[in-house]
């Protein structure tokens, strides 16, 4: 979702976001429902034979119609402008690979020859489309050898100098544990109350969190004010401009059980919108642009664009 989050408000009209899930992780799908946006495709694809993505990189490349490719795991950030920046140098006679920072080893891949037997974050690099120049991902068992096999297959294609580098460094990686981010990324001109439990997640330029809210994978947009004793759990994604008052409550399982397998719900909070004090919002639900959500509701359900919701 954070990875999602962190390229959606760059996208242009004619840019398209191949989102394929394995199965693994179904709250990605309702993610990409509710934010109903045509640039988002999501399809399903489980291959036994992939690891690490390869296989769903593959399907998502025969897809592809825009110029370039470029792979994001769930676990990486696109910096800001990191498509424009794509888009800028795209437009120069050779084309480009680019490379991109990978923490926390921060390799530099092909310049420095630095790609081992061992996961490099092949993830990192953004590929021209232009059909045959390009070779598969391969299946092997191997994550590392098959980042290696797929940079240097590919650079083959291509005769000498007539695919270069791109030095800068347009996106971040976060280590790869499953999925989950295990950090903090704070825009600029964000600010965390030196109180506020702020953690894995994703916060958006000029955004603030208020003393003792909590806020723990979670993905905050730009220009949101987040008050005191909030508590926005996984699986939550608040696009620009939203409030959320104090003591707000985010739920994101439906039927909790102290023990049991956690199965979190997605729950979009669309630009604009503000949420009352002490308001609790039932998880898999998505609140529409600039809806008023009362002081105190309970929201059961979802809730339209310039709607207010006083709750059952
Ligand atoms: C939802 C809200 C925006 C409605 O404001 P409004 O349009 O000015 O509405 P009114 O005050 O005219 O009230 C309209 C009706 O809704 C009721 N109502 C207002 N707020 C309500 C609430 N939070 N829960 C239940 N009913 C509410 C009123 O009693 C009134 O009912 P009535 O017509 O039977 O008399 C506002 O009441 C609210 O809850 N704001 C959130 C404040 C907040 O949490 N701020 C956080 C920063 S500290």
């Amino acid at each position: 979702m954070r990875s999602l989050y962190s390229g959606l408000s760059d996208l242009r009209d004619d840019d398209e976001w191949w989102i394929i899930g394995d199965g693994s992780q179904p709250i990605a799908k309702s993610l990409v429902e509710s934010l109903d946006d045509r640039r988002l495709k999501y399809l399903e694809y489980a291959d036994p034979n992939s690891r690490y993505g390869n296989a769903q990189r593959n399907f998502a490349m025969q897809r592809a119609t825009a110029d370039y490719f470029l792979f994001l795991d769930d676990d990486d950030v696109l910096l800001p402008g990191a498509l424009d920046c794509i888009r800028q140098e795209g437009q120069h006679n050779v084309p480009l690979m680019f490379r991109m920072d990978y923490r926390p080893r921060r390799c530099t891949l092909w310049k420095t020859r630095q790609v081992r037997k061992s996961n490099v974050g092949g993830t990192m690099f953004c590929v021209p489309n232009i059909l045959g120049k390009w070779k598969p991902w391969t299946l092997a068992k191997n994550p590392g050898l098959s980042d290696l096999q797929f940079i240097q297959e590919t650079l083959s294609l291509w005769p000498e100098n007539s695919l270069r580098w791109c030095e800068q460094i347009i996106c971040r990686c976060d280590r790869h544990n499953g999925g989950q981010p295990t950090e903090v990324v704070l825009s600029d001109g964000a600010k965390l109350h030196p109180s506020a439990n702020v953690y894995n997640t994703f916060v958006g330029e000029n955004t603030k969190v208020a003393a003792f809210a909590e806020v723990g994978g979670a993905c905050l947009g730009r220009n949101c004010k987040i008050q005191a004793f909030a508590f926005i759990p996984p699986g939550v994604t608040l696009a620009d401009d939203v409030f959320v008052g104090p003591h707000v409550c985010f739920t994101n399982d439906r039927v909790p059980k102290a023990r049991k397998n956690w199965n979190p719900q997605a729950t979009w909070v669309k630009q604009g919108a503000s949420i009352g004090a002490n308001a609790t919002i039932l998880s898999g639900i998505t609140i529409g642009e600039n809806a008023m959500i009362a002081a105190g509701a309970t929201v059961v359900r979802d809730v339209a664009n310039n709607e207010t919701y006083f709750g059952k």
